[in-house]
């Protein structure tokens, strides 16, 4: 049976010794011979490779640069040459997006009509949430925006459905298995693939293998193949573990699974934590957001990560597994050093609960660029006010140190005082107790501090009403 087994364009690909690392997009370009999808920065930031992938969950954009072949296993990937009809009828996004000139150099259309579509399919009609990860440099935006608006009144075209279910591409019982893109991206000396389908198979597995590398969205992996050449061997590929994709609302807490999105956490999170939503929102781009995932988020313990300070202010549970054991600690007490968690070898993510309501949590990110930017400081703010007074405070801040870490000599100068402007004024020296930030290519030692004595006194102002978001403040 082929190792992997996916759907191209609506023809079957059984692959049978498959590179665990090469990307889909060097098989489509360089095997496949499907060109349209183009390689610009080959690290997730531009959004010119992106494909559609299908399956039980739904469609999604994704970046085919920084996505494994092995990730495809049952699913159905769409290239910008199969959304067209079987008589070459373009689809609506595209000719919207020649109506409306949307397309100069032509570099990045691909991309951009990938993700239209795929926007189009799924009734979205966020267009600036859409397409914040797809970049062009020289037609500019209005014209494209009108043209996914255009296109929004035009029905999916039908040839956009499967005739396949996805258990018989996984299983290879499709007919005319044969591959037309050619066998074998690896050649016969290919590691072999584990690709568990529940965490009681990954347990026994990592036990045996804990110099394994696990890769769950390949977000941050992806770029260690592409960027740094790196070979890993052996591998494990999560995105199969179905009982790691769960969210349960139980006992006042959200009971998430390590292998949930950052795209699903965002929806299903944004009615009980609009701020965390919305953070979640300027998280890299959709097309990261669908792959990324929060356990991946956690576990490589970047002092920059958008995950962890929100959940360290509202007070997460992390749950983790080694084995048969489980054990759960305070998320905050996860991070130990610069990219050193307290975690034991073959011991992996599993989960986390993060409680229901934390209704004066609220999140800002300082960005060099508002979309698709990683943080220079981020501030997370939690705090209880009972008549007046600063009963209990949780505050969390990414890039103020080598882990996301809570503020807390500022927490202890809050906390018992009067909720007003001097108690603020009198807590900002606390920050120097707590950071003593970096400079770095993002922001200087000094931007960070004072940004975030800014962002606390920003929170004041939010908390009472005062609109601090830049979006709200615009005239
Ligand atoms: C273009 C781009 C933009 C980005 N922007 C942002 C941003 O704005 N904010 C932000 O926070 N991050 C950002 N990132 C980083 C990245 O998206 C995240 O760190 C992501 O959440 C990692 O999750 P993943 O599932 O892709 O992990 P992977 O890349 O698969 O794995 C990351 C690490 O976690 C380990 N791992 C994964 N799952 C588990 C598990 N269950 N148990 C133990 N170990 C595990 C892997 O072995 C690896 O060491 C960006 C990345 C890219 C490429
Ligand atoms: S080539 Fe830029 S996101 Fe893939
Ligand atoms: S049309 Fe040239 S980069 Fe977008």
């Amino acid at each position: 049976m082929a190792q992997v087994a996916f759907l191209l364009n609506g023809t079957p690909v059984h692959l049978s010794d498959v590179n665990p690392t090469q990307t889909l997009l060097d098989y489509l370009r360089d095997t496949a011979g499907l060109k349209g999808t183009k390689e610009g920065c080959n690290e997730g930031d531009c959004g010119a490779c992106t494909v559609m992938v299908r399956d039980e969950t739904g469609a999604k954009a994704l970046n085919s640069c920084i996505l494994f072949l092995p990730q495809l296993h049952g699913k159905a990937v769409r290239t910008v040459e199969g959304f067209s009809g079987p008589q070459d009828e373009p689809h609506p996004v595209q000719t919207a997006m020649i109506a409306h000139h949307g397309s100069q150099c032509g570099f990045c259309t691909p991309g951009f009509i990938v993700s239209m579509a795929t926007a189009h399919l799924n009734g979205d009609t966020d267009h600036d949430t859409t397409l914040a990860g797809n970049l062009c440099r020289c037609t500019g935006y209005a014209p494209i925006i009108r043209a996914a608006q255009a296109a929004v009144a035009e029905p999916i075209p039908a040839w956009l459905s499967s005739p396949f279910t996805f258990a018989e591409i996984s299983s290879g019982d499709t007919k005319g298995a044969e591959s037309p893109h050619g066998e074998g991206v690896g050649g016969a000396s290919s590691p072999p693939i584990f690709r568990p389908t529940n965490s009681d198979d990954l347990a026994d597995w990592y036990l045996q293998n804990p110099q394994a590398t696990l890769i769950a969205g390949a977000t941050d992996v992806g770029l260690w193949v592409t960027k740094q050449l790196r070979q890993l061997s052996p591998v494990a590929f999560l995105n199969g573990i179905t009982d790691l994709q769960h969210i349960e609302h139980q006992g006042g807490q959200f009971h998430v699974g390590a292998g949930v999105t950052i795209e699903t956490l965002r929806k299903a999170l944004a009615p009980h934590h609009p701020s965390f939503a919305e953070l979640l929102r300027r998280y890299a781009s959709t097309q990261v957001r669908n792959a990324a995932t929060i356990g991946g988020n956690i576990a490589n313990g970047s002092p920059i990560g958008d995950g962890p300070p929100p959940l360290i202010a509202m007070g997460c549970t992390l749950h983790l597994r080694r084995g048969d054991e489980m054990r759960s600690m305070p998320l905050e007490d996860f991070f130990l050093d610069y990219r050193k968690q307290d975690r034991r070898p073959s011991e992996f993510v599993a989960g986390l609960s993060i409680p229901d309501a934390a209704p004066a949590l609220r999140c800002y990110k300082i960005s060099k660029r508002f979309d698709q930017d990683i943080s220079a400081v981020l501030g997370c703010f939690n705090l209880t006010i009972d008549e007046g007074t600063v009963t209990q405070a949780r505050i969390a801040f990414g890039g103020m140190a080598g882990i996301p870490k809570r503020a807390s000599a500022v927490e202890a100068a809050l906390t018992g005082q009067p909720w007003r402007e001097a108690t603020i004024t009198a807590a900002l020296p606390a920050f120097a107790q707590d950071f003593q930030p970096l400079t770095d290519m993002r922001a200087s030692a000094a931007y960070r501090l004072m940004t975030a004595q800014n962002l606390l006194t920003r929170y004041f102002h939010d908390l009472n009403g005062v609109p601090v978001n830049v979006l709200e403040v615009q005239p």
